[in-house]
């Protein structure tokens, strides 16, 4: 049924969440109407993830309400807001790895496919098959368990479950920056049915363009409380981002240089690497060099990362890098990355870049272990960590916060926090950026820029084109696993030209 369009149905009056003295949302009162996409927008940490949890009861709420159709809503838990009709993707993995991909979509909730107390699997999983078609994804193995697939793969299979309940309130957490652009368009052609339908969209985004292009109207949040609310008629880059930070940002954060050029030093080279996803790959990366890898998400862009720092094994050709002293050392494991100061920042930082129950000093202080050995006094180690958390503005409590309680763009900077500063040479970057706000994004970039001056050499693998564009020496195009084209800097280069060659 087709729900009336332009009607409040939800609304929190004086919403707040504390965890212990860190006062997350701060009384906010915010209006949803049906028919509607509702831009949810912040700087990281300002408590967008706190507000969607308490809607979909992750978390509980500590002061306020909210009501539902002019009624108090009070859900016990996620499976009570989604009987409600309220779905959310979750920001961080939402799916179980040892669970199948049919078990996921269905966790909970199984017993429809029970005859006598025994689950029938086979059609459990012919609907799994169904639920994911319906999203346009017809190339996962229901079978599977969700760690056999890709982040992308997961994000979209807790979307398909997400609309399997057929949702009023549909919460999207962050969840284009896990997306390359096809999955993007699922998520974007999602949302606009279920405006059309009258259902409404909380969507979380640090990407302005596409919140501009999608929302309605959008929700300023800055330190928990609520700040603006800007209608579509209003929606200027300059304004959004005035309003987020509360300062003047200005638009041109890229490297404004066009000098392309770098040493002539070898730092790290694959020569005619072969493995399931890769197929004769060349690249050669030199000292104080940016190299960026473009591509569309299953080019094989993600696995060649993996595979310069010894994650994945390749079956033919070689990997070498520039040891101590000029020697060439080959690069076959994790252990030989390291010796050979290379530092790599994962895409999937819940699973591969941080120790979630541990503290953001001793994440921070990770890759420096070996380095620093038994030899680094406490003192030492706590101006280091100190100095990453300012320099990267990481919004904490304190050093010793475990990283699993910062928020997603914070959680981001630790990993990148991880890998520069300590005596890495050669760093691979997969995704650096992803979900961290603008003003950091800044930060980042300038740091990338004056590491190249210093002699960094830098791998960055994006699916964003502009920064790409804005920050690289040169760009390898992959397509199907293979390298398809280079572009070296230049001023004129423009996205189309790259797609050309990823397509
Ligand atoms: N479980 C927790 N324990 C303690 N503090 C928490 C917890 N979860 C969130 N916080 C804190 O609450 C504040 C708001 O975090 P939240 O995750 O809502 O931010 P966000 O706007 O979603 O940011 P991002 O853009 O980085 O995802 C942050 O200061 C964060 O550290
Ligand atoms: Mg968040």
């Amino acid at each position: 049924m087709d729900n009336k369009k332009n009607e409040v149905f939800f609304e929190t009056k004086k919403l707040t969440k504390k965890f212990g003295e860190v006062v997350a949302v701060n009384q906010v009162d915010m209006v949803i109407r049906t028919g509607e996409i509702r831009g949810l927008i912040g700087e990281n940490g300002s408590g967008k993830s706190t507000i969607s949890s308490m809607i979909s009861a992750i978390h509980t709420v500590t002061d306020g309400e909210m009501l539902l159709y002019g009624t108090p809503y009070k859900p016990k838990d996620p499976g009570d807001a989604r009987a409600h009709g309220i779905t959310m993707i979750v920001q961080e993995m939402g799916t179980i790895d040892g669970l199948t991909i049919a078990e996921n979509i269905f966790v909970g909730d199984e017993k429809r496919f029970a005859h006598h107390g025994i689950i029938n699997r086979d059609e459990m999983n012919r609907e799994a098959e169904k639920v994911l078609k319906n999203i346009g994804v017809t190339d996962v193995d229901v079978r599977k368990p969700a760690s056999s697939y890709s982040l992308e793969t997961r994000k979209l299979v807790e979307v398909a479950k997400s609309l399997y309940y057929d949702p009023i309130l549909f919460i999207v957490d962050e969840t284009t920056t896990a997306l390359s652009q096809n999955g993007r368009k699922i998520i974007y052609r999602i949302i606009h049915e279920l405006r059309d339908k009258g259902k409404a969209v909380l969507f979380i985004s640090h990407d302005l363009e596409e919140l501009i292009n999608n929302c309605d109207v959008l929700t300023v949040l800055r330190d928990g409380k609520m700040v603006d609310t800007i209608e579509k008629a209003d929606f200027d880059e300059n304004r959004i981002k005035h309003s987020m930070v509360g300062r003047e940002i200005k638009g041109d954060y890229y490297r404004s240089d066009f000098d392309g050029t770098h040493g002539e030093k070898v730092m790290l080279h694959a020569e005619h690497i072969s493995n399931e996803v890769l197929h004769d790959v060349s690249i050669t990366l030199h000292e104080g060099e940016i190299l960026g890898l473009a591509g569309l998400s299953g080019c094989g862009m993600h696995q060649l990362g993996r595979a310069l720092f010894g994650l994945d094994k390749v079956k033919e050709g070689r990997i070498t890098a520039a040891g101590e002293a000029g020697s060439e050392v080959s690069i076959s494991s994790v252990q030989d990355a390291l010796n050979c100061r290379i530092g790599y920042i994962s895409k999937d930082r819940d699973k591969e870049a941080l120790v979630l129950p541990a503290s953001i000093k001793e994440n921070l202080l990770l890759p420096n272990l070996r380095k620093m050995g038994a030899l680094i006094s406490p003192r030492r180690e706590k101006e280091y960590a100190q100095k990453q958390i300012d320099f990267l503005a990481i919004k904490c409590s304190s050093m010793n916060q475990a990283v699993g309680e910062l928020s997603g763009g914070n959680k981001q900077k630790v990993s990148f926090g991880k890998w520069i500063g300590n005596n890495s040479k050669i760093i691979i970057m997969d995704s650096p950026t992803r979900g961290v706000d603008i003003g950091v994004k800044t930060t980042m970039y300038q740091l990338i820029a004056r590491m190249k001056k210093e002699g960094y050499s830098i791998l960055i693998i994006s699916e964003e084109m502009p920064e790409l564009i804005g920050m690289c020496d040169k760009i390898l195009v992959m397509k199907d696993g293979k390298v398809t084209n280079a572009f070296n800097r230049d001023e004129t280069l423009s996205e189309q030209q790259i797609i050309e060659y990823m397509i």
